[in-house]
């Protein structure tokens, strides 16, 4: 089954154009794909490293409706957005290009164009939802109605958001088209199926008897999948943003965006390939040649995709080879909350560099430490805290730290030379040697987050040895020792740096300039040799620093304000205003007396943690007192000040021992909080209101 490739080409899922990037999103796909892609290249083989914004779809057409810009508007400021993050994560694409590109334009519409004219396709009439006022067909996002599982009005065509259910259309009850209003008919129309059902007794073969080493959750999906009939899936729709199918009678309609986004992998390697043929070759040879090893990475909602339908299209063109792997992660939730764009539960890359700048190191650690590779995983802000502060500062950071700080006081900052081996020594030598293949072993099998704990443990190697060496001690009694065990230290430092360059490539780098180590590659790990007698260091600095408990703070209040705001909006949506009270006579109404009134002080009430007593200067002269019950929702000097409306002429009432003149007007909001009324602008105290 191991087979020899001459080359890989790496995939990164195509991120949708319309929002930014999250830690989901980093440690699903880009991470992984990055640390994979740096460890070939580290290990000099031939790899690229291909990726790019998938910029068609249904979603992106909403938002631009939305928010009264065209799709390609959409594509142009979050392709920009997602490009500049992955950059400042250190994702290192070979290229970063687009499905709006006319490369992939021609790409796309050539590969179902050979299908179509091979005969691959079925042309099949189907009947699909018209909105015969806006004379379109509309995707299923572009119906609503209400649910007949929940009674939720404002139901998907294709999901409920309320109770999760997903729909069809025509199961809505009072469907309506979000384009006109209008009701929605259906129509008939024709449109191109890949029979993936054809395909399915190769796919048995190829997947559930050639790729029993895929990864469980994958091939388990795979097998669920080949276990049910395949049916044959369009590859075409009736929609105006995409790729226009090219065949003659297809006028308005488009590519399926899940068949052209997955040609964008091959159309950006060809952009890439064409623009640099010096240093890439041919586009075909990443694509065509059977000694290239394809690996795509992708989230679990992705394997459908990558697993059975791209690998049919490829195969059903002919030409094309197949995934060898497709390492599928699982999701990331959230301080155990799924990740959700539009409840805005993330954490933004963005964001993070705003409130983490130059961290972008401890993210990647985090999140590969806890990478969902087999199943649903987690991020918290403590356990973030706490693996930079308690593994990265004081683990890694603290080891190099040693090593570079004693080399300075004791040898000015020159690696000395190596004596003679004691057995500390040469147990630490061998111990770090071992490292070497244990790292391997598990980025060769996808194992990212097992590969990163054996390179923390090259790091936790380096303190005991240089606890149990004391050189500070031996320094006094046996000088020549210590060259020795700097020499070592030194040595180790040095495969750190060339062991985590894959994960954190930054803090590597950052190392590479502390000990001047220039050129460096995989194979030399585990070697004594990397620092030269005799080479000089430059001056030592912090590789990591620790995170105090203020920033994590600041992070949970954001999150639980988050929470608040999602509450108050699920709360709102259920909401009816209270219905109004009978008519009254014009009369009665003028028996109210309202005015405005100036807070000149207002404090609490001792023992009542819902009174505020107000001194209103209401235009009399004389200070009025009056006490209201809101103390739960303002603090007392933040009304000072302020202009409130109230009613003056209300019997007086006694509450905890303090005669109440009259009642201070507020609102009482749906989720029962009050918020007092005030002028638009200001007015004397005292005047009417009415
Ligand atoms: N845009 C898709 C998503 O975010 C992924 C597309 S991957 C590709 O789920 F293969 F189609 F490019
Ligand atoms: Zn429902």
């Amino acid at each position: 089954m191991t087979k020899n490739f001459k080359r890989t080409t790496i995939t990164a899922a195509l991120p949708y154009a319309n929002g930014g990037v999250h830690i989901g999103h980093l440690a699903g796909v880009y991470v992984p794909a990055d640390i994979y892609a740096r460890y070939l290249r580290l290990k000099k083989e031939d790899v690229i490293f291909i990726g790019g914004s998938d910029e068609h779809g249904v979603p992106i057409t909403i938002r631009a409706k939305k928010e009264g810009i065209t799709p390609q508007d959409v594509c142009d400021r979050y392709h920009k957005i997602i490009k500049d993050s992955f950059k400042e994560f250190g994702i290192s694409f070979d290229i970063y290009s687009r499905t709006t590109s006319p490369t992939h334009n021609k790409l796309a519409s050539d590969f179902f164009r050979k299908l179509y004219d091979d005969g691959k396709l079925i042309e099949k009439e189907s009947e699909q939802l018209y909105d015969p006022e806006a004379k379109q067909f509309l995707a299923d996002r572009y119906v609503m109605g209400t649910c007949p599982h929940c009674g939720n009005p404002n139901a998907y065509g294709d999901q409920c958001e309320k109770c999760g259910s997903d729909l069809s259309p025509l199961e809505l009850i009072n469907p309506h088209s979000t384009i006109s209003g209008a009701k929605p008919e259906l129509r008939k129309t024709k449109n191109w199926y890949l029979p993936l059902n054809q395909y399915q007794d190769w796919l048995k073969e190829w997947i559930l008897e050639g790729h029993k080493e895929w990864r469980p959750n994958v091939y388990g999906q795979c097998k669920s999948w080949l276990d049910m009939d395949l049916q044959p899936r369009a590859m075409t729709r009736d929609l105006d943003w995409g790729i226009p199918v090219p065949v003659e009678g297809a006028e308005g309609k488009v590519l399926y965006v899940w068949f052209d986004a997955p040609i964008g992998y091959i159309s950006n390697t060809k952009e890439l390939c064409d623009a640099e043929p010096e240093r890439w070759g041919s586009w075909e040879k990443w694509w065509k040649d059977p000694d290239t090893r394809l690996v795509h990475f992708i989230g679990k909602d992705n394997i459908v995709f990558h697993c059975l339908i791209f690998p049919v299209m490829l195969k059903a063109h002919g030409g094309y080879i197949l995934p060898d792997n497709v390492p599928a992660n699982e999701f990331l939730n959230l301080e155990n909350d799924k990740i959700s764009t539009s409840r805005n539960w993330a954490v933004w890359l963005d964001e993070y560099l705003r409130d983490f700048p130059g961290k972008q190191d401890v993210l990647r650690y985090v999140l590969t430490a806890n990478a969902p590779e087999t199943k649903d995983n987690n991020f918290t802000w403590k356990d973030f805290q706490e693996r930079n502060n308690s593994e990265l500062v004081a683990i890694y950071g603290n080891f190099v730290n040693r090593a570079l700080q004693l080399t300075k006081k004791y040898w000015n900052g020159v690696v000395p030379a190596c004596g003679e081996l004691l057995d500390v020594d040469r147990q630490a030598i061998q111990e770090f040697k071992d490292v070497k293949e244990k790292v391997e072993q598990y980025l060769d099998n996808f194992k990212f987050r097992e590969a990163q704990k054996e390179a923390m443990n090259l790091a936790r190697i380096g303190n005991k040895y240089i606890t149990e060496c004391e050189p500070w001690k031996v320094w006094k009694t046996d000088p020549k020792r210590v060259e020795t065990i700097l020499n070592i230290s030194l040595q180790l430092v040095a495969n750190l740096a060339i062991a985590f360059e894959p994960f954190l490539p930054f803090s590597s780098k950052k190392l590479r300039k502390m000990i001047n180590l220039k050129n460096f590659d995989w194979a030399e790990l585990g070697s004594t040799d990397l620092l030269e007698a005799g080479h000089q260091l430059a001056e030592p600095q912090l590789l990591f620093e620790k995170i105090e408990d203020d920033a994590i703070q600041r992070q949970l209040d954001k999150l639980a304000a988050t929470k608040k705001a999602n509450e108050a909006a699920e709360a709102a949506k259920d909401y009816k205003a209270e219905p109004i009270k009978p008519n009254i006579p014009f009369d009665e109404w003028e028996k109210l007396d309202i005015r405005v009134g100036h807070v000149k002080a207002c404090q609490k009430v001792k023992k009542s943690n819902k009174l505020l007593q107000f001194t209103i200067d209401d235009g009399s002269g004389t200070d009025r007192t009056i006490l209201s019950g809101i103390a739960k929702f303002y603090k007392p000097e933040d009304l000072e000040g302020k202009d409130v409306l109230f009613i003056a002429n209300l019997a007086p009432r006694k509450m905890m021992g303090i005669e109440s003149q009259g009642m201070i007007l507020s609102a009482l909001n749906f989720d029962g909080s009050l918020s007092v009324t005030t002028t638009l602008s200001s007015v004397k105290p005292g005047s009417q209101v009415g």
